[in-house]
């Protein structure tokens, strides 16, 4: 679970509201800071959540663009603590994560448009506004670069240990950008040293440096197929949203459906990647329940399907894929799934399967699915799928079982073991 909270869930307008709608930071905190007050804030409930979705590490927003932070930081007054919240947020959330044994992510943006030094490009909220330069003549990035790598010392110095760390921004198309500006080697040093275990992202965009990151991260977008670096297959993680924003916008009406989400997911293991899906809390502190009752069907769809997510990753390839199904494979036990997108008419034609399977069942109930095998006539054979015509025939009920996307578990022959990406 991804968690973007912080100021910007007041006007409720997307985490970019203060640059979608130039706000100068005076202006911005003028407004918004003194209504901060999370009372329904309980990091409890958000693990629990989470838990329930059957997520395993949740990503908080420790600080996005805006500047705000959500922990007790020495290095500027806007923070949660100064806000009528009145308390390090961040701390209560690691507490509830450790408690509960869900692993702790914090992202923390590398940009600060609330911070005197940091530049004005063509993103801030002040791009073009010529007097914003005059606001402070000796704007100097050497001081942003200290402040940044004091924030993130704090961070990984004083809530234990930390398994995951999501910088961002990575300015798209701009190469070393973070590099000059806030010293992306310098920050992955610190990070490293702090926290040896960590998970780091790929957005210090240090992706020829030694260990300059361990996992891409495409971003509202699925990739084709299993992301490569150099021709190598490459750990990866999709972030994604349940409607077009981060931070709680209440009026967004594109929210996708539950259907939408868990084929997301399936989508996500069947290409060996791990999904981050973002909830935006309201500026009170709960999810509101568009939120609840997605997570709520997610999780009772992995209840029962979790044995074809967790420890799964992309199918061997020489496992051809049936039209309207995504597969994912267990390499511990050898089995392989079959989640079936679009419910098909009594068959579903296995390619190329025949002499590789010995039992097949529906995942969640456990009830056996018959097969037989068949190997086609010749070449006006119409119920011929493959050059070998080696194919398993599978009789499926005519009504669909009643759970969002029905799953075979197939379990493989031990002799027909094959070669995994
Ligand atoms: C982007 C956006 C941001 C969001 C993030 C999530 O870079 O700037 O608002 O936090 O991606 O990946």
């Amino acid at each position: 679970m991804f968690i973007h909270w912080g100021l910007y869930s007041l006007p409720a307008r997307h985490e970019w509201v203060q640059q979608h709608e130039r706000l100068a930071h005076v202006n911005y905190r003028a407004t918004y800071f003194d209504k901060f007050d999370a009372d329904l804030y309980d990091p409890v409930s958000w693990v629990n959540h989470a838990k329930a979705a059957g997520m395993k590490y949740i990503v908080l927003t420790t600080k996005h663009h805006d500047g705000f932070c959500l922990w007790d930081t020495e290095f500027t007054d806007f923070n949660a603590t100064n806000a009528p919240a009145g308390r390090d947020l961040v701390k209560s959330f690691v507490d509830a994560c450790r408690d509960a044994d869900i692993k702790v992510g914090f992202y923390f943006s590398l940009i600060d448009w609330r911070h005197p030094d940091f530049l004005i490009d063509s993103l801030h909220p002040l791009r073009g506004d010529k007097g914003a330069f005059l606001q402070n003549p000796t704007r100097d990035m050497g001081r942003y670069r200290q402040f940044v790598k004091g924030q993130i010392g704090e961070l990984l110095t004083n809530y234990g240990k930390i398994d995951l760390i999501f910088f961002d921004y990575s300015y798209p198309g701009v190469q070393g950008k973070g590099r000059v500006e806030w010293d992306s080697e310098g920050i992955l040093k610190l990070t490293r040293g702090l926290q040896p275990h960590i998970i780091i992202n790929d957005r210090l965009d240090l992706h020829d440096y030694p260990d300059g990151w361990d996992y891409v991260t495409p971003e509202q977008f699925m990739p084709v197929s299993w992301p490569r670096r150099n021709g190598q297959f490459v750990p990866w993680e999709t972030c994604q949203t349940f409607s077009g924003s981060w931070g709680y916008h209440r009026d967004e009406e594109t929210w996708k459906t539950t259907n939408q989400l868990i084929a997301m997911l399936i989508e996500t293991v069947s290409k060996g990647g791990n999904l981050l899906l973002n909830v935006g809390p309201t500026a009170r502190g709960n999810f509101d329940e568009r939120a609840t009752n997605r997570l709520d069907a997610v999780g009772r769809w992995v209840r029962y399907h979790g044995k074809a997510i967790y420890g799964c990753t992309a199918a061997p390839e020489d496992f051809l894929k049936p039209g309207n199904t995504f597969l994912t494979y267990n390499p511990e036990n050898n089995r392989l799934y079959v989640h079936l997108l679009q419910w098909p008419f009594k068959t579903l034609y296995l390619p190329g399967f025949k002499g590789r399977v010995e039992y097949i069942q529906f995942l969640h109930d456990a009830s056996e699915v018959r097969f037989t095998s068949r190997t086609s006539s010749g070449p006006n054979d119409h119920m011929a799928i493959t050059a070998a015509h080696d194919d398993l025939i599978v009789s499926l009920p005519v009504v669909k079982p009643n759970v969002e996307i029905p799953v075979l578990e197939i379990f493989l022959r031990e002799d027909s073991e094959s070669s995994m990406p």
